[in-house]
């Protein structure tokens, strides 16, 4: 199979670059031999000094100042890149407070931003990271039906029930494929269900510090979801995988295993017995089933649940963000 940019230096731009799934993207990526424009808000916030102590940072790593609403910073950042990986957005660990300005602009605005800057150094594949949040929103969705690619969280649904993540990436999203659909870009869209995993970077992001309160919080009581989980890894991997194959083409849904909140917490209680774990939970209607078939038939592959989950919580302890038991 033809894979593009492998053993030669193809310059790409990563946004975001210190985050969570963009610090493990950034590290492969150098692995790899890419140059890579990092972008980031704060090239000297001590924040970001994980990403120059990676292997081949110092001679292939650049950061640049950019705000997602910078659109020169952008610019520059994107100039002479062939492939732009678009990772950066707020992602909320809680209920926003001003949905416009703290969700919307920057994922909105940001996405047409960075795909503008695209447009304008010809980059020859963009992929943007999305979400479950803009495929699972949807009531509409037949109950018995596994959601695929074909199915976008309802708008009006994220408005009226205050969602403002998943409008956020549904409105995001689907402005890229305009892009595409006008020619303008070839673009490709990953969207990964709840990321835990390994994390490189030092202040703990939303999604790792879901896992960490189920270890850590004692909660008297959770709503027994279905909960869909992804190694940080894996989704790393996926994103390179769809950028490097010339045939991924449109949305790609990245999820390795999913069950309820309630077996989640047991597996956790299982082998981590004196955590302090959720005490009950409570029934609610969530049947949502997911499919990455589209992706694993690309070649995508993931690791065991297992793995991630002894990753993570020795990851927490070596940060100090957790007790050892
Ligand atoms: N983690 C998950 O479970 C999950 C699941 C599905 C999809 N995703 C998607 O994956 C991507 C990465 O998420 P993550 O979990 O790695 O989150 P993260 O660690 O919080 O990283 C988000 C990054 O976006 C940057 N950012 C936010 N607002 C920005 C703005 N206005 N201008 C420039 N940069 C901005 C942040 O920069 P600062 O550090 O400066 O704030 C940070 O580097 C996001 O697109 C997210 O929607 C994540």
């Amino acid at each position: 199979m033809e894979m593009r940019g492998v053993g030669e230096k193809e310059r790409v731009c990563v946004t975001g670059a210190g985050g969570f799934v963009a610090s493990w993207l950034v590290k492969f990526l150098l692995q790899k031999g890419y140059i890579v424009h990092g972008t980031v808000r704060d090239p000297c916030d001590k924040k970001n000094a994980h990403l120059k102590e990676f292997e081949n940072a110092p001679e292939n790593l650049q950061l640049f100042k950019a705000d997602l609403l910078d659109y020169e910073g952008l610019c520059a950042a994107i100039a002479g890149c062939s492939g732009v990986f678009h990772v950066a957005c707020p992602v909320p660990a809680g209920t926003v407070a001003n949905p416009e300005v703290d969700m919307i602009e920057p994922a909105v605005v940001g996405t047409r931003n960075v795909l503008n800057t695209c447009l304008k150094a010809k980059a020859k594949r963009v992929v943007v990271v999305s979400s479950i949040a803009a495929v699972m929103n949807n009531p509409k969705w037949p109950k018995d039906h596994t959601m695929d690619e074909e199915c976008w969280s309802d708008r009006d649904f994220c408005k009226t029930t205050k969602k403002y993540y998943s409008l956020a990436k549904t409105i995001a999203e689907s402005e890229a494929f305009e892009y595409a659909k006008r020619g303008e870009l070839d673009i490709v869209t990953v969207c990964p269900s709840n990321v835990i995993g390994t994390m490189l970077q030092p202040t703990i992001n939303s999604s790792s510090l879901l896992l960490l309160s189920m270890l850590k919080d004692g909660h008297e009581s959770l709503e027994n979801k279905n909960r869909h989980l992804v190694d940080v890894r894996d989704v790393a991997e996926a994103i390179m995988l769809v950028f490097e194959k010339p045939e991924a083409k449109g949305r790609y849904i990245c999820t390795s295993y999913a069950m309820k909140v309630q077996v989640f917490a047991n597996k956790l209680k299982g082998m981590y017995p004196n955590y302090n774990h959720t005490k009950s939970f409570t029934e609610v209607d969530d049947s949502g089933k997911l499919s990455s078939e589209k992706l694993q038939d690309l070649g995508w592959k993931y690791r065991p649940l297992e793995e991630s989950i002894v990753d993570s919580v020795t990851n927490y302890q070596e940060r100090g963000f957790l007790l050892k038991e």
